[in-house]
C-alpha cells in the first residue's frame, strides 16, 4: 500500500499543503498519497487516531487544532514543546504519536536561503502574541540575532511569552505606542490583523534598509502588512508563502528523510 499523509483542519478546502506535498514527492521519486480531511471539531482526536490506526504515516495539522494536537501527542520535540502547538504528527513505534512544529523552522529556512537574510547582529520586532507569534519565537532565538522584541496591542499577552521564552535568548516585550523611537532592521507581522484587511497600528520603528515579513500571504497581490511595509521605504517585504512551503518541506524531511527543492515550488505557486 502506498503510504499515506494527510493535512487536517477546519476549513480545509483552501489548504495548498497536497499540492506542496505532491509536488515534493515528484521531484524526490518518492512514493506516497496525500490528502485533505476536514477536521470535526468535536472529534479531532479520534479522527487523528483512526488515521494512524489505518497505517497513516505521518499529518499535518492546521488551524484551529494545533493546540489540540500538541495535548494529543505522547512525545514533543522541544521546539513543538516551547511552541506550544503542533503542526507535524509522527507515528512512534509504540503506537503513539510524535509532534513536531515546522513553522518557526519554516520561517527561519525562508529568510535565510530564500532570501538571504542575516540574523547575526540583527534587532527582529515580532507583532502579536497569539499562536502565531508563538510558534515561531523559540527557532528565531536560536537564529544569532541580538535582540527580539515582541509587540502586542494587549501588552500582557506579549509580557507573558517574553517570559517564558526569556531563558531561551535575549527576549523582551512591550505595547505599540513604546515602539516609539525604538529602531528594528526586520520586522514580523504575527497578528491576524490582515485576515480582516487592517494592519497593526504601530509608530515608524523600521530602520533604514529594513526588512518586513508577513506571516500570512497572498499569491495574487501584496498584503495589506507588505503594502505598509514599502510605504515605510523597507528594502524588502516579503509574505508567508515561502514559509508555508518551507515548512511543509521540514514535515516532508521529517517524515521521508529526504529533502525537497522548494524554491521551484514557491514559484510554481506564485505564478498559478
Ligand atoms: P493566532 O493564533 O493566529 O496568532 P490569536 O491567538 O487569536 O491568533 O492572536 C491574534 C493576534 O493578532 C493577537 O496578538 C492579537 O492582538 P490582541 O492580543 O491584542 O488581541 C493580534 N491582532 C488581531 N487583530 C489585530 C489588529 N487589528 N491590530 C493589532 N493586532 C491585532
Amino acid at each position: 500500500m502506498t503510504d499515506r499523509y494527510a493535512v487536517i483542519g477546519h476549513p480545509i478546502e483552501h489548504s495548498l499543503s497536497p499540492r506542496i506535498h505532491a509536488a515534493f514527492a515528484r521531484e524526490t521519486g518518492q512514493a506516497l498519497t496525500y490528502e485533505r480531511i476536514l477536521g470535526d471539531l468535536e472529534q479531532f482526536e479520534e479522527q487523528v487516531r483512526a488515521f494512524f490506526h489505518q497505517g497513516g504515516r505521518g499529518m499535518n495539522v492546521t488551524l484551529p487544532f494545533k493546540e489540540r494536537a500538541w495535548d494529543l501527542v505522547q512525545e514533543r520535540s522541544p521546539v513543538a514543546e516551547s511552541a506550544g502547538a503542533v503542526n507535524t504528527l509522527l507515528p512512534l513505534p509504540d503506537g503513539g504519536l510524535r509532534g513536531e512544529n515546522t513553522d518557526g523552522i519554516g520561517l527561519v529556512r525562508d529568510l535565510r536561503e530564500n532570501h538571504h537574510f542575516t540574523f547575526t547582529g540583527k534587532q527582529v520586532l515580532v507583532l502579536g502574541a497569539g499562536g502565531a507569534a508563538r510558534g515561531i519565537l523559540g527557532p528565531l532565538l536560536e537564529t544569532g540575532l541580538d535582540g527580539l522584541t515582541i509587540a502586542n496591542r494587549t501588552v500582557e499577552k506579549a509580557l507573558a511569552l517574553a517570559e517564558y521564552f526569556a531563558a531561551q535568548g535575549p527576549v523582551r516585550s512591550c505595547g505599540f505606542e513604546a515602539l516609539a523611537g525604538e529602531r528594528f532592521d526586520l520586522i514580523l507581522n504575527a497578528t491576524s490583523a490582515g485576515l480582516s484587511g487592517k494592519v497593526p497600528q504601530i509608530p515608524p520603528c523600521l530602520n533604514a534598509g529594513g526588512w518586513i515579513y508577513d506571516l500570512f500571504y497572498d499569491c495574487q497581490e501584496p498584503t495589506p502588512f507588505c503594502r505598509w511595509g514599502a510605504a515605510q521605504g523597507a528594502a524588502e517585504t516579503i509574505d508567508g508563502l515561502g514559509m508555508l512551503v518551507e515548512q511543509a518541506a521540514e514535515s516532508f524531511f521529517l517524515w521521508r528523510g529526504v529533502r525537497p527543492s522548494t524554491r521551484p515550488v514557491i514559484a510554481a505557486l506564485r505564478d498559478s
